[in-house]
Order: structure tokens, then sequence, then C-alpha cells
């Protein structure tokens, strides 16, 4: 089994959001339905927030759905969904014991009935917990949040003419209450970001895996936050900058 070092652990990011792709072309190469590939990617959801808790990452987000995949054949979008649902039902208990608080991000109103009522409800249920922090994005796609955040703001701030600062922009985005992604974990070999989190990730470090999301276990998570810890996070500064404690400003 995969263990971080000290320094490593020393390093690690405070939230990490995760494209899950490549459940089809797992499935495919087991000549298995696509849902089966998504049944599987459930389970190692369950493993990977595992292992976040094991090496202490507050903050998950996985890329459930999105706003693209609403174009996906009705019965795979209608797994999905029960997928969601079980998943949901199962783990409520151990988010209890664990102090898992879950959000969501993305247009709810685009779910059936039945899958967005138990998002909701564990939602509410799980607001109180705050050791762990697991974010879905559900019908997410960051284009339509930033635009629907232009058009709030504009509607609170109807006769300003001033460009806002980031800070004043940035609460109205969905994920107002939570810290950036350090790092975006893609599978399956891809190097897109395919609509998630455009704006949040504006200094994220990018890992991509070439294993597909079932086979992207504990310890591929673990190495990747390996990897991670390893990086230079510059911030638009030198290296040197950043290496050296921030000088005095020459007093004039
Ligand atoms: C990408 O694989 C995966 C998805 C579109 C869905 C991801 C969803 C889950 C793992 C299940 C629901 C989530 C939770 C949290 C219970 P793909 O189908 O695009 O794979 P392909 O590119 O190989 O076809």
């Amino acid at each position: 089994m995969l263990e971080l070092t000290p320094e490593e652990k020393n390093n690690l990011p405070r939230h990490v959001a995760l494209i899950m792709d490549g459940n089809g072309r797992w499935a495919r190469s087991r000549k298995m339905p696509r849902l089966f590939g998504h049944r599987n990617g459930v389970e190692n959801v369950r493993a990977v927030v595992n292992a976040a808790k094991e090496v202490g990452v507050p903050y998950i987000t996985l890329y459930a759905f999105s706003t693209e995949n609403q174009n996906r054949p009705k019965d795979e979008k209608s797994g999905l969904m029960k997928l969601l649902e079980e998943f949901l039902k199962k783990e409520f208990r151990s988010m209890m014991e664990d102090g898992i608080r879950l959000r969501a991000i993305g247009d709810l109103s685009g779910l059936p009935g039945f899958a967005r009522k138990i998002v909701e409800d564990t939602i509410d249920e799980t607001r109180d917990n705050d050791r762990w922090n697991l974010t879905l994005a559900l019908n997410y796609g960051s284009r339509q949040e930033v635009l629907q955040a232009i058009s709030k703001y504009g509607q609170d701030n109807p006769a300003s003419d001033h460009i806002p600062t980031w800070e004043e922009f940035s609460p109205y985005l969905e994920t107002s209450d939570l810290p950036d992604p350090d790092l975006i974990i893609r599978t399956s070999g891809e190097f897109r970001l395919s609509n998630f989190l455009l704006l949040q990730a504006a200094y994220a470090e990018i890992f991509v895996s070439p294993l597909h999301w079932p086979d992207f276990g504990r310890d591929a998570f673990i190495q990747a936050l390996s990897n991670y810890a390893q990086r230079e996070r510059r911030f638009g500064k030198t290296s040197e900058q950043i290496q050296q404690p921030a000088q005095p400003l020459a007093s004039s």
C-alpha cells in the first residue's frame, strides 16, 4: 500500500476536484454495458472519499454529471440517477458518523424529481457536519454558472459601473463557500477541463491519469497527492520569490 512521506503529508491540497472519466471505456474493454462502468465508478467514489479521509484532504468535489451529459441516451441518464440515489441512501449513515457535509453545484432542477429530492434532503441533513466536505457537480456547467453569477451580481448592483474585484464577484459563484481547488485530477488520459470549475481552477494544479475512473483507486489517488506535494505553486511569482521569505519594502 502506497504511503505519503511526512514532507508530502505537510504539503497536501485542501481541495481536490475530480473529473471522473472513462467509465464507458472501462466497461467496453470488458464487453459490458456502459452502466456497468458507472456502477464500478460509484464503488470507486467510495474508495477515493475514504482515501481523502485517510490522509486528511477536507474538500472533495466530483464532476458527476455535466450539462452536456444531458445529451446521453435516456437509459444511461436514468441509470446514472438511480446510482446516485443508491449511493446517497447507502452512504447516509457513514456521512453522519464521519461528519461529511454534502453540497451540490449545478442546476438541480434539471434532474429527475427522485434524484433531486434525495440530493436536497441529504444536503439539508448533513448541513451541520463540519469535518469533511463532499460536493457533487450535478447538471453542472461552468459557463452557465458564470453567466448566472454575472446576472445575479447585476441584480444586486444595478447602478454600479465599476468592474467588480474577484472578492466582490466570487461570492456569486456556486462554490462561494468552498476554497478554490488546489488540485484537479482527470482520469482516462484526456487533457481537458470540459466546462468544470473554469474560474475556480485559475491556479489549480492539474493531474491527468491514464487510468479509467473505476481503476483509479486509493493508491492512484495517493500517488496524485504525492505528485502534487512535490510541485512548486508560484501563483505568478518567480521561483526565487516563493523560496525566499518576503523582503521588507525599502524604507523611504
Ligand atoms: C465519465 O465516464 C463519467 C460520467 C459521465 C459519470 C460519472 C458518474 C459516476 C461515477 C456515478 C455517479 C456519481 C456519484 C457521486 C454517485 P464516461 O461515461 O464519459 O466514459 P467514456 O468517456 O469512457 O465513455
